[in-house]
């Protein structure tokens, strides 16, 4: 008898996740069979609740904190957006039982900044403020895009300069680092890639960061307006975005990973806007 197939997002803690009802809404709107469901994993206990998930008949998943490094051991076989972060939030099972690690938050930014938003990178200057996870995930896919330079801040500076000497490879001297104090002027898109934010905190930055007609956008997102986003507006920024555009599209893209099908993102984006 064919039974459903089956995926789940993995996190800790796991209970506001908009991750079921996005790919219920993907599932509904390309006529997928499928389900979708949040799992709570014990924080020591990611691989094992894996295992019990893939012997109840799951056949893939979406990781969030703080499991994405957990999974990216886990996968078989890693892509290079995956191996270059040292995190997954994606995992396919394959054919022969292969479990294959995917991140898709760097093409999600990418696809919301570019697609959904209309802003150009190539041969702009970014600022990156942030040199954790967050940050890791979505560098590799920024320096596809060809911006004039990409610049990474942080309140810890040595992990700011270890990203950029991981990265250093494929940035071709476009990605630096800078003192979080004195991080430079002027710049067309600055993205807020710390984690401050999720206890109303901000890191403290310098005036003139943003350029004419230059764009905020917080990799978090929340129903008002984020702190960073709040002291975008003060600083000066014209165009300020939360990340619930890139959460959507990174769970487009891990929908196309498990079914082959891109499913349409706008009115999902639109409809859960408070
Ligand atoms: P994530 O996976 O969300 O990126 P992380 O790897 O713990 O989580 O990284 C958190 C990032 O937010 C780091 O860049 C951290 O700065 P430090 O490396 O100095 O810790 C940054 N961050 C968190 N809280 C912050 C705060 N109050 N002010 C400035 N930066 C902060």
């Amino acid at each position: 008898m064919p039974t459903t197939d089956q995926y789940a997002v993995f996190g800790h803690p796991i209970g506001h996740s908009k991750s079921p009802a996005i790919h219920r809404a993907f599932a509904d709107a390309t006529q997928q069979r499928l389900t979708y469901r949040a799992i709570e994993a014990p924080l020591e206990g990611f691989t094992d609740a894996l295992h019990a998930f893939r012997r109840e008949g799951g056949c893939g998943c979406n990781v969030t904190v703080p499991f994405k490094g957990d999974a990216c051991s886990a996968a078989d076989w890693l892509d290079p957006d995956a191996a270059l972060a040292g995190a997954v939030n994606t995992l396919r099972w394959d054919e022969s039982g292969r479990l294959l690690g995917f991140n898709t938050d760097g093409k999600g930014l990418l696809r919301d900044l570019q697609q959904n938003l209309s802003v150009e990178l190539a041969g702009r200057r970014v600022l990156m403020v942030g040199a954790g996870g967050a940050a890791a995930g979505v560098i590799g896919p920024l320096l596809q895009a060809q911006p004039e330079e990409l610049v990474v801040v942080n309140r810890t500076h040595q992990r700011a300069e270890s990203l950029v000497e991981k990265f250093s490879a494929i940035a071709d001297g476009r990605l630096k680092t800078a003192p979080l104090q004195t991080p430079g002027l002027g710049y067309d898109l600055v993205v807020n890639a710390t984690s401050a934010g999720l206890t109303g905190e901000m890191p403290t930055l310098p005036d003139g960061l943003f350029g004419a007609d230059g764009w905020a956008y917080d990799l978090v997102y929340a129903d008002a307006p984020t702190a960073f986003l709040r002291w975008a507006a003060a600083a000066g920024a014209s165009h300020r975005h939360d990340g619930l555009g890139m959460l959507v599209e990174q769970a487009a893209e891990a929908f196309f990973i498990w079914r082959g099908i891109r499913p349409e993102t706008a009115l999902i984006i639109s409809g859960l806007r408070p």
